[in-house]
């Protein structure tokens, strides 16, 4: 998704623009650009391509000026071109602006502003935004902005620079994140807490409709009723250094090695004296009353929370379902305050899991949310919150935050079933001497990691493959397949194993690579029933298995074991495994890693 920065200070703003965009470039997109206040006129440098592009023709360009905006563009409307890439003028150069963030209804606002007279150089909706503020303004900023936000409808999170402002920058966001930082060097705006970490970590996110106003003064806030309101400031404890590479040739295998410490620190934060979650002691009340628990998120996190409701059906003996978010805010699931759903969210600043956040609270179900960035919309929009320590994820693909919100979801489950009487405390405590070995476990696969590096060429030469499971197995092959086509733009499908005679077994293939996961000890012999269906019709195999079936598998040919650990838990392991996996086949196919095509590391748009 788009990056906005925004810098007001005593120094030179370019550079600091230009690092802060770098910081953002993990969200992944096309464009980029600066827009500064040189004097009283602004100067604008754009253009399609990376960060160096736009380095590039800065070079020779000597800008003294102290105030400016910047942004990475993920295109949502018009192509990603110079023209297009932010940021964008109004009509006369009064307003120059940068945007994250869709107006749905800007078709019908550039229409109208057509009509008025207005010209316009890009097809995008951030551009009627700038003519807009122009068509509005008469002196007050915080009337243009108030009447602006009368008409959009959609999401946006603005920096926006006026020519009768020459040291100002506003900001202001509905839908959309805009973070606002201060330190000796300047006072800042960002999109995420990563471009905001080098200089301050004492961090004001703006609530829905708010403006803040940046300049040599300070930072003042202001509702949409134009009342300035004081804010407080939230200490960010991301360490810095998470947004760095080390020696690793990339975020995602750097983030793989963290997955252990961060396992244990995040289950170190959710337990106190022998309780677990003691942050959730309100909630607990209504454990006994919740009559169904929703899991919702998008992609990996959707993964997450289906793995979370086959734990918790099976242990908490209640009815539970698994929706992607973008379908459950469109659905018609029944929800009240009997109801418990929890959203599940790396950034916690996805659209359709804010949306459907939004939808729950407003049936008052009760809500949890599982976050990895503090301070975050979802976060703060929740009843209460379950935080994974993952730290900065840069990687565009999931992994040290994905295991984490599943060591978070199966100690809900743990704590959920223990406290309505569905386990008794010899099982629970037996259960969490278990998830506490997951740690050492997911160590012991990443050490062993050569595995994964020779099993990687299953898929050499192969443009598709699938992934098959049964239970929560399933679940793993469905985060395993997304790893896959992800990184390595492989098209491979996850189907339920017990499925594929219905129908997919018709496009099996002499050679197509399929990894077949059979961890769940109970289904272990139809898993390898299926097995050998598959591999009767030419599948050429990887199992992943437990190393307690490695007696019935000694026949097989590529057998990828894991640690024995109980079927409640195996899913994490299979994931540490599949990572690993995913990435040695996209490093054997030269793919950009951390920064896929196409993909955003936060989806902050529908
Ligand atoms: C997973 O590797 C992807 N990066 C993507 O599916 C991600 O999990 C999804 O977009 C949800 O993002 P969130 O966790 O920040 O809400």
């Amino acid at each position: 998704m788009c990056g906005i920065i925004g810098y007001v200070g005593k120094n030179k703003a370019v550079p600091y623009l230009i690092r802060g965009l770098e910081h953002l470039e993990y969200r992944g997109y096309d464009s980029s650009g600066i827009a500064v206040m040189e004097g009283n006129e602004v100067i604008t440098v754009k253009t399609s391509g990376r960060i160096k592009d736009l380095k590039n023709k800065l070079a020779g360009i000597d800008l003294t000026a102290k105030c400016g905006i910047g942004h990475t563009r993920w295109a949502t409307h018009g192509e990603p071109d110079d023209i297009n890439s932010h940021p964008h003028s109004s009509m006369t150069g009064l307003f120059t602006i940068v945007h994250n963030g869709i107006i749905e209804n800007y078709l019908s606002l550039k229409k109208e502003l057509l009509s008025e007279g207005f010209t316009f150089k890009s097809s995008t909706d951030t551009e009627v935004i700038a003519n807009l503020l122009e068509k509005y303004y008469e002196g007050d900023m915080l009337s243009a902005l108030n009447k602006c936000r009368r008409v959009l409808t959609g999401s946006y999170a603005l920096c926006i620079l006026c020519r009768d402002f020459p040291d100002t920058v506003y900001g202001t966001r509905k839908g959309s994140p805009l973070l606002c930082g201060k330190s000796a060097g300047g006072i800042f705006f960002s999109s995420d807490t990563v471009a905001l970490l080098p200089y301050t970590r004492d961090v004001f996110s703006l609530d829905e409709d708010e403006t803040a106003i940046i300049n040599k003064k300070g930072i003042k806030f202001f509702g949409n009723d134009g009342e300035s309101k004081e804010k407080k400031s939230e200490r960010v404890s991301l360490p810095e250094q998470s947004a760095d590479k080390g020696d690793f040739p990339h975020f995602m295998l750097k983030e793989i090695f963290e997955q252990p410490r961060v396992l244990k620190s995040t289950l170190d934060s959710l337990i106190k004296n022998g309780e677990l979650l003691p942050d959730l002691r309100e909630l607990k009340k209504s454990f006994f009353a919740l009559q169904k628990i929703c899991f919702v998120g998008c992609g990996s996190a959707y993964h997450a929370g289906l793995a979370g409701k086959i734990l918790t059906e099976k242990i908490g003996n209640i009815t539970c379902i698994a929706e992607t978010a973008s379908e459950f805010r469109y659905g018609n699931v029944p929800l009240d305050n009997k109801t418990l759903c929890i959203f599940i969210s790396q950034s916690g600043e996805t659209a359709d899991t804010l949306a459907a956040l939004l939808k729950a609270k407003e049936k008052k179900a009760r809500t949890l949310s599982v976050i990895n960035v503090r301070g975050s919309s979802i976060a703060r929009e929740s009843e209460s919150v379950i935080y994974t320590e993952a730290g900065p994820e840069i990687a565009v693909a999931t992994t040290k935050a994905y295991t984490a919100q599943l060591i978070c979801l199966y100690l809900f489950a743990l704590c959920f079933a223990h406290e309505r009487w569905q386990i008794k405390r010899d099982e629970r405590d037996r259960l969490l001497a278990e998830l506490r070995l997951l740690p050492a476990k997911a160590q012991k696969i990443i050490d062993e990691r050569d595995k994964a590096e020779l099993f990687c060429s299953l898929f050499d030469g192969k443009d598709e493959g699938w992934f098959i499971g049964r239970g929560s197995d399933y679940a793993s092959a469905m985060e395993g397949s997304l790893k896959m086509k992800e990184i390595s733009y492989i098209n491979t499908g996850a189907y339920p194993a017990g499925e594929l005679k219905h129908g997919t077994i018709s496009l099996l293939e002499k050679g197509t690579p399929l990894v077949a996961l059979c961890c769940e000890d109970r289904l272990f012999p139809k898993a390898f029933a299926n097995i050998k269906e598959v591999k009767a019709r030419g599948a050429r195999v990887l199992i992943l298995a437990k190393e307690k079936n490695a007696r019935e598998l000694s026949d097989e040919e590529n057998v990828f074991l894991l640690p024995d650990t109980p079927d409640e838990f195996s899913s994490l392991l299979q994931a540490v495994a599949l990572q690993l996996l995913s990435y040695y086949t996209a490093l054997k196919r030269g793919c950009d890693i951390d920064k896929p095509k196409n993909l955003a590391k936060s989806v902050t748009v529908e």
